[in-house]
């Protein structure tokens, strides 16, 4: 008798939690074809810039803000509203971890083999150092000198550099061990590579150079096609609406205005470009550089009645917000008076992201944009080339021949 209660038990022990897990409600939607599920879709309107259709297509055909899908192989939940959003930006670590393709690890490999998921710790650490609020302010007035000399000469060199990962990590490494050197003999000018040699890691250890060099190069990749194409995707839309163009040439005639024709920009000007910022975040929303972001569910995450198995991935997606009517009326007019005041509520203009991965660059993209735009609109008007230029949407949103203008110096 004793005996027969010991295996009842046990089969309980088992059939339970089984039970709970067949009994548990799975987020609405289907896995579509075995391996590639509903990939081939994902990213076919991914590429016809509707991924927005995508999710809104799910989100009626459920009624639901959240559904199931499978991309890649991986179970996916995706999150499609501002709950969503902000439930996905305040769990990091406790619900699930951040999820980057394996292809990351060989791009940008670390000293002590680490993955790339497991460093980003480290990498926001040192960037956080090298790009916070007092640093910053330093770079106005170099970044400002650069951006002239840019505009001034060569426009593409550097896209033909970024080809070569391996190459330019050498580079860096000998850059770094140069400052090294430098910095022993003088008191060499304050910049990127010189404040990562000043920061430490969690165990206040300095940041060695191969591992400065590799989160560089990351910072650089991450940071380099989304500025490129977001300045792009501006001057589009200024040759495209002239009523705004004028309000930041106005905007910008103004800063000028104030100063010698040799001075550079400072920090309190750009706390003054407010409309052109606008019409950067207008262009981020229509054209938001990153699709949206993973994370992979470190245990069974309950949401809104649903169940998210452990191991599912999970997915937020910057153009479900970006270019839902709720959030912004008429989604598909570009109007910059849309972040005028209070701008949109908290988590529906999500172009950089949110809660502990949001993206480090944040300050610094606000920098080079406007400090673009100044020099840009100051000094020159232009005409677009192709008058209807094909829009590419996938990786980053941007026309398809990189908006090649006639420059009219002023
Ligand atoms: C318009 C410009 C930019 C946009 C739209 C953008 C957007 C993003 C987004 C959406 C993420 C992922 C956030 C998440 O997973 O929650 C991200 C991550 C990141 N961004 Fe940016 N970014 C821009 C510029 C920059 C710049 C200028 C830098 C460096 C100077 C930079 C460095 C990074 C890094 C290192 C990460 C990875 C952070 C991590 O995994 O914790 N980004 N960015």
């Amino acid at each position: 008798m004793v005996m027969e209660f010991h295996h009842l038990l046990l089969l309980l022990w088992f059939l339970i939690p089984l039970l709970y897990l067949f009994l548990r409600k799975l987020p609405p939607g289907r896995s579509g074809w075995p391996l590639a599920g509903e990939t081939l879709d994902f990213f076919s309107k991914a590429n016809q810039g509707c991924i927005h259709k995508f999710v809104a297509d799910r989100r009626k055909k459920y009624s639901s803000n959240i559904f199931r899908t499978s991309l890649i192989g991986f179970p996916v939940a995706i999150f499609c509203d501002v709950e969503g959003n902000k439930f996905l930006f305040s769990n990091e670590n406790k619900l699930f971890k951040h999820w980057l393709p394996s292809a990351f690890d060989k791009l940008f490999p670390k000293s002590n083999n680490k993955l790339n998921t497991e460093h980003s710790k480290s990498l926001r650490k040192l960037l956080a150092f090298v790009l916070k609020g007092d640093v910053l302010r330093e770079y106005v007035g170099e970044m400002d000198e650069v951006m002239k000399h840019h505009l001034q000469t060569d426009w593409n060199s550097f896209r033909r550099a970024i080809k070569a990962s391996k190459l330019m990590r050498e580079e860096f490494e000998e850059m770094i061990r140069q400052r090294k050197i430098d910095r022993l003999d003088s008191s060499s000018g304050k910049d990127f590579i010189s404040h990562a040699l000043q920061a430490t890691d969690d165990n206040g250890q300095l940041f060695n150079e191969a591992d400065i060099a590799s989160h560089l190069l990351g910072a650089l990749q991450a940071a380099y096609g989304t500025l490129h194409h977001t300045i792009t995707n501006i001057m589009m839309y200024l040759t495209e609406h002239p009523d705004v163009y004028n309000l930041v040439l106005r905007e910008q005639k103004a800063i000028a205005r104030l100063k010698k024709s040799k001075d550079r920009l400072s920090w309190e000007d750009l706390r003054k470009m407010k409309y052109s910022w606008n019409v950067a975040c207008e262009a981020l929303r229509l054209k938001s550089p990153a699709l949206g972001g993973f994370k992979e569910a470190i245990t069974d995450v309950d949401y809104g009645g649903y169940a998210i198995p452990r191991g599912w991935m999970m997915h937020w997606n910057a153009h479900a917000t970006h270019m839902n009517p709720e959030y912004f009326p008429n989604p598909e007019k570009f109007d910059p008076s849309r972040f005028q005041g209070d701008g949109p509520s908290s988590y529906t203009f999500v172009p950089f992201g949110g809660g502990a991965h949001m993206c480090p660059g944040y300050e610094y993209a606000r920098l080079a944009i406007c400090i673009f735009l100044h020099n840009v609109v100051t000094k020159f008007r232009w005409e677009k080339l192709i008058p209807n230029e094909k829009i590419l949407h996938y990786p980053i949103p941007r026309p398809a021949q990189g908006l090649p203008v006639l420059l009219y110096p002023l």
